[in-house]
């Protein structure tokens, strides 16, 4: 064996222990736009393959994102489909009241992380297409009250059991054939009602997901 190889081979396994794997990246096909170096390969790629299938099957309709946070997977959101309105959805101040109760009462998680130090003057500073985002701020599903659009791909990133829910029966009807809904934190052990929300909603629709490997455990709906 090759000294290279023989010194990848001690790095992959030193990484492995940490729970960070090499992997070969999407070999041929060419990336939508150059991905920079970040922790979350899956996620990322598997968005970046989903916003071809959208482009290549010209699926009408905008995207969302309901949970932000610091805009990181909304900036890429607003990279990508730089020609679609992007809703952002976020209290900006963290969980709300009503929906940690809800995840107490049910043992789906303890509802304590802290999502308060962001604002959105901080989220849109990071924008490049600004023009495109239009922010939806407050409280889950009442923000979205009045909103008449279709959808094309829409990130539900709200952790929690009674926000995912409530994103699945708002925007799945809203979704154009052909779109994808992610959702995140199906397969974290620390949020169950994520996974919950997701079997009920499509056990009562009669439809499928796939789980992904990603780092927060994504699983993903399509239309
Ligand atoms: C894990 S963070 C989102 C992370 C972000 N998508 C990223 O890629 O960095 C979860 C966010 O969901 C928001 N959230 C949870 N429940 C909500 C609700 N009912 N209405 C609005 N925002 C909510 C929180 O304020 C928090 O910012």
């Amino acid at each position: 064996m090759s000294a290279s190889r023989i010194l990848f081979q001690k790095a992959a396994r030193a990484f492995s222990a940490k729970g960070l794997y090499f992997t070969k990246s999407l070999n041929y096909k060419a990336a939508p736009a150059p991905l920079p170096p970040n922790l979350d390969y899956v996620r990322y790629a598997t968005l970046g393959l989903c916003f071809q299938e959208i482009m290549a099957n010209k699926v009408p309709g905008n995207v969302a994102e309901l949970g932000v946070y610091q805009g990181d997977f909304a900036k890429r959101l607003n990279q990508l489909f730089a020609d679609r309105t992007l809703y952002l959805f976020d209290t900006f101040a963290g969980f709300d009241h009503a929906d940690v109760a809800t995840e107490k009462s049910s043992g789906f998680s303890t509802g304590e992380q802290n999502f308060a130090n962001t604002s959105v003057e901080l989220v849109l500073s990071k924008m490049p297409h600004r023009p495109q985002c239009v922010v939806k701020q407050g409280f889950f599903p009442a923000t979205a009250a009045g909103l008449d659009d279709t959808f094309c791909f829409v990130s539900l990133d709200a952790d929690l059991y009674d926000p995912i829910i409530e994103g699945l029966r708002f925007f799945y009807p809203r979704l154009s054939p052909g779109g994808y809904i992610f959702v995140h934190d199906f397969s974290n052990d620390e949020y169950k009602g994520a996974r919950q929300a997701v079997l009920e909603f499509c056990a009562a629709q009669g439809i499928g997901y796939m789980p992904i490997p990603d780092s927060g455990g994504t699983a993903v709906i399509s239309k």
